[in-house]
């Protein structure tokens, strides 16, 4: 009589295990990494930063791409997270607003921000922290007209934007007053740090007598 089938292999997956199996990885997250177990491959980057890695900052405004509102950096490039597949982000690094403040002090943009009176419900803030950010590291005085143009995929329906101009203006200037103050201190330095040279003629090289020279 033959034996009786092994149940496991003649289970049928189910079509649901079959469709989406599901997968681990890591993503490194404001320098962290932070791995990401049994999750469905399709899922958004910002859902992943939300639901699964605990990171609320970046919002969910629409999940189509048209707010903003869910802004984070990925290997240094603004995106929308709610269209990056998370698992493509597997190996790159993700900056999120909450990777803005630095030992838990508020960036320079963040304070920006507030103080403003860019900031009404909040909502889209965190989205506009990252534009605004990833618009300063790779324009360091943006005209008005190219922090629009930066601005036009963030969506806020509360401030008017007036803020967030203002916001972005602050930061450039206080940005480059510090890069001037801090070039002419290393020009002070600099100088400060020149040797002393003697005079021709006054400096001597002391020989050892071993090597010939007076005691
Ligand atoms: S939630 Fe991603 S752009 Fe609106
Ligand atoms: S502050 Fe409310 S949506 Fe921008």
């Amino acid at each position: 009589m033959p034996a009786d089938p092994d149940p496991a292999a003649t289970a049928v997956p189910s079509a649901g295990t079959e469709e989406h199996p599901p997968t681990s990885y890591v993503l490194r997250v404001n320098g962290t990494d932070r791995p990401v177990s049994d999750a469905w491959i399709g899922e958004s980057l910002l859902y992943v930063l939300r639901e699964r890695l605990g990171l609320a900052g970046a919002k969910d405004g629409c999940s189509q791409g048209e707010c903003g509102a869910c802004n984070v950096q990925v290997d240094g490039r603004l995106v929308a997270s709610c269209l990056v597949p998370a698992a493509t982000a597997a190996g790159s690094e993700v900056r999120t607003v909450e990777g803005l403040a630095t030992d838990g002090e508020l960036s320079d943009v963040q304070r920006a921000l507030a103080a403003c009176g860019a900031v009404q419900c909040g909502f889209c803030i965190p989205g506009m922290a990252m534009t605004v950010h990833d618009l300063l590291e790779g324009n360091h005085a943006p005209t008005e007209l190219e922090t629009r143009q930066a601005l036009c995929g963030n969506l806020c329906r509360c401030s008017g934007y007036r803020g967030v101009l203002d916001a972005v203006r602050e930061v450039a200037a206080e940005r480059a007053a510090s890069a001037t103050a801090a070039s002419e201190a290393a020009d002070a330095g600099d100088e400060a740090r020149i040797p002393h040279q003697a005079a021709p003629g006054a400096g001597s090289v002391q020989i050892h007598p071993h090597d010939g020279g007076m005691a």
